[in-house]
């Protein structure tokens, strides 16, 4: 039945899908993080980030939540401490900007010297190119550089059995990972295929991941959340949206998966997970990924977040 889902997509991406394996495999609501665990979360002003941070949060458990929107982003953070008890604490941050995202880790690592969760939800598509204030395109900037560039200043809190996890996209079957494309920089700009090159060029990077924190007992996992009612889906896509508004799923229904995976920590081999089960990373034959691209990949990333040498002047 969960492969007939699968296969169909439609009914699996949308709410039906979530509903029919919760009835079916008798889902329980995923468990908050245990007393004493710390966690941050991007992009949990609203959406599916927002929805996350509420099913980890408890009494005793400390949650940074990130977003640009200081005002939406305050409000969420009180919100989220009076309803779950948890310790709260907004940053303000732009994950496009190298900068931002480097004053945020400044301001975590002040705060705290372990963390035992970290969520990649902040993000959204464009509908026009444009450059990240570090010349880099800004979707790849956001699900890309950003993600990456946090996770590596943050690594050395990750506690062993700490879990990262990158909220990315079904679009991404569509694409291959190419390194040189990722950015469009030639062919003319599609917001869908930006936004397709960048999550599966994210979900790459969560692979990556997961191979280098095993060294230190902590894991990465990639996720999707299915067609989520949400700005991002309504501001990115809107006649998609509205086609199928009645089908979407509730931001909980799409961030379930995430708080199953950071209280479960499920063993086992790499995948995109949706609704708490691997799937695979590829359905179309053009999208496997050429040998070295992942390394390449990385490689990227790594000289991008490179700190630049300060010029001295004389
Ligand atoms: N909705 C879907 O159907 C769907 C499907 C697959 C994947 N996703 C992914 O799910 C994630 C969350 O999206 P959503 O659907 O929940 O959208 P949403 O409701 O619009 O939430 C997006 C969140 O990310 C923050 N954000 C956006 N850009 C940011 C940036 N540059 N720096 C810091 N924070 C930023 C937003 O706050 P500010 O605007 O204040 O910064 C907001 O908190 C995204 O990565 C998206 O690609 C969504």
């Amino acid at each position: 039945m969960d492969e007939l889902l699968e296969a169909a997509l439609l009914p699996s991406w949308a709410s039906s899908g979530y509903r029919a394996r919760r009835a079916m495999w008798g889902f329980e609501p995923p468990a908050p993080l245990c007393a004493g665990s710390i966690a941050l979360v991007t992009g949990a002003s609203r959406g599916i980030g927002e929805a996350a941070a509420r099913l980890i949060a408890a009494p005793g458990v400390r949650v940074f939540v990130v977003g640009r929107d200081r005002a939406a982003l305050s409000a969420a953070a009180t919100e989220l401490a009076r309803s779950s008890g948890a310790q709260v604490h907004a940053l303000g941050a732009d994950l496009g900007s190298l900068e931002s995202v480097r004053a945020l880790a400044s301001a975590v690592r002040a705060s705290t010297g372990r963390l035992d969760l970290l969520v990649h939800c902040a993000g959204a598509m464009h509908q026009t190119r444009a450059l990240s204030p570090d010349g880099i395109e800004r979707t790849v900037a956001e699900h890309v550089v950003g993600p990456h560039c946090l996770t590596r200043e943050l690594e050395p809190l990750l506690a062993p059995r700490s879990s990262v996890v990158f909220v990315c996209s079904a679009g991404m079957y569509s694409e291959a990972l190419d390194v040189d494309r990722l950015q469009i920089d030639v062919e003319p700009f599609r917001p869908a295929r930006a936004y397709a090159r960048a999550k599966r060029a994210q979900a790459v990077l969560g692979a990556q991941w997961d191979l280098r924190l095993a060294a230190r007992g902590a894991r990465a996992y990639v996720m999707h959340p299915g067609w989520v009612d949400s700005r991002a889906l309504r501001e990115g896509l809107p006649r998609f949206a509205a086609l199928m508004s009645p089908l979407l799923r509730s931001p909980l229904e799409g961030a379930d998966t995430i708080a199953w995976l950071a209280s479960t920590r499920p063993p086992g081999p790499f995948g995109l997970y949706l609704d708490r089960q691997p799937r695979r990373l590829h359905r179309l034959v053009h999208t496997k990924v050429e040998p070295g691209e992942e390394q390449r990949l990385w490689d990227w990333c790594e000289r991008v977040v490179r700190p630049r040498p300060v010029e001295v002047v004389a």
